[in-house]
């Protein structure tokens, strides 16, 4: 038996030796450790040996398999060394190589404007108005009516405003100024807030017009609102907008919801008031509308004209972006070329 013991150590010391897997290894501990393997027969025949061999036999069958579980255990820390290596060896990266070229994305001139204008009058305490008070399909009885236009205003035509097939009289809306009857049916004074959207007009596009493009509306109502407060915040407004040093003009003009109204120019970014093409030779280019809010208006939406008054305005975001970057087409923000695009 103690031959065979030795034998044993011998055979599986040699097949350890020559194992090439953790795999191989197992099947070593397998045919030689194992419950059914060839030292666990030796250990259970040691009953049939004199007790003097028993102790000797046994002493040597347990040496035996300590020897061979470190042996197995060294080669396996081996195998493992060797295994891993290979496995870095393949999945390596060389970080010195160039990656992939991923284009990255731009603000749209127009959000940019529209970011800039918002920040401005945020400084101002305006806050932007819920959407839901700005919805793009409006009804014509807010977009006009609740508005002060008469019921035979020429903006009402066809001609100028997207009907739909929705419903009769529900329209794209051709202006953002139905917000502020939106905000006031909802909030009483005060109120002090602007409203970014699009707007649609049936028109022939051209450089100069399009179908659908942006406006900007403001609000602002509460006790003793003048046009000193209106024509302050303007001027602050194209003062941080335009750059310091751009004077404006305040001049008369009309439209249904503000009484008086009143078209605000800057001087001509192109030719200094000189008058050049850009200004059609006035040396002034128009930039916003506005005007104290209507009494009636306030009436519409049940605030009494006699305790509130307040002031709106409304401007056109192409326009304001086209002034700024001297671009001379409005269609170039809606063509989605990048050599535009990357400009900004
Ligand atoms: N809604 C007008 C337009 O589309 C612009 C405008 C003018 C808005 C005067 C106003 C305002 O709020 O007070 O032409």
């Amino acid at each position: 038996m103690k031959e065979k013991l030795e034998r044993i150590l011998e055979d599986a010391s040699a097949e350890i030796n020559k194992a090439l897997s953790i795999q191989d290894l197992e099947n070593v501990k397998l045919n030689y450790l194992s419950r059914k393997g060839e030292l666990n027969s030796i250990k259970k025949n040691l009953k049939d040996l004199s007790d003097e061999d028993k102790r000797i036999v046994g002493a040597l069958a347990n040496t035996v398999s300590n020897q061979l579980y470190e042996l197995i255990s060294k080669k396996n820390e081996e195998l493992y060394r060797v295994e891993l290596n290979r496995k870095l060896e393949k999945e390596k990266i060389d970080i010195t190589l160039p990656s992939d070229f991923r284009p990255q994305g731009k603000v749209h001139p127009l959000t940019n404007t529209i970011n800039e204008i918002v920040e401005i009058f945020q400084g101002m305490g305006f806050s932007v108005m819920p959407s839901e008070f700005s919805p793009e399909v409006e009804t014509e009885y807010i977009n006009f009516d609740m508005l002060n236009f008469p019921p035979d205003h020429p903006a009402k035509d066809m001609q100028d405003t997207f009907y739909t097939k929705v419903a009769p009289n529900v329209i794209l809306r051709s202006q953002t100024s139905g917000a502020q009857i939106r905000q006031m049916l909802n909030q009483k004074p005060p109120v002090r807030v602007i409203s970014p959207g699009r707007v649609y007009r049936c028109e022939s596009v051209s450089a100069r017009k399009n179908n659908l493009f942006h406006q900007i509306e403001g609000l602002l109502v509460d006790t003793n609102i003048t046009f000193g407060d209106l024509k302050g915040i303007l001027n602050e407004f194209v003062r941080i907008y335009f750059g310091a040093n751009r004077p404006t003009r305040f001049r008369a003009s009309y439209f249904p919801f503000t009484e008086p109204s009143a078209e605000v120019d800057v001087q001509c970014i192109m030719c200094g008031g000189k008058g050049c093409r850009t200004c059609s030779g006035t040396g002034w280019l128009e930039v916003l509308g506005s005007g104290m809010v209507h009494a009636n208006v306030l009436k519409n939406v049940g605030i009494d004209p006699e305790v509130y008054s307040g002031f709106a305005f409304g401007m056109g975001v192409e326009r304001l972006t086209m002034l700024k970057y001297a671009i001379n087409d409005i269609r170039l923000f809606f063509n989605n070329d990048i050599r535009f695009l990357n400009q900004f």
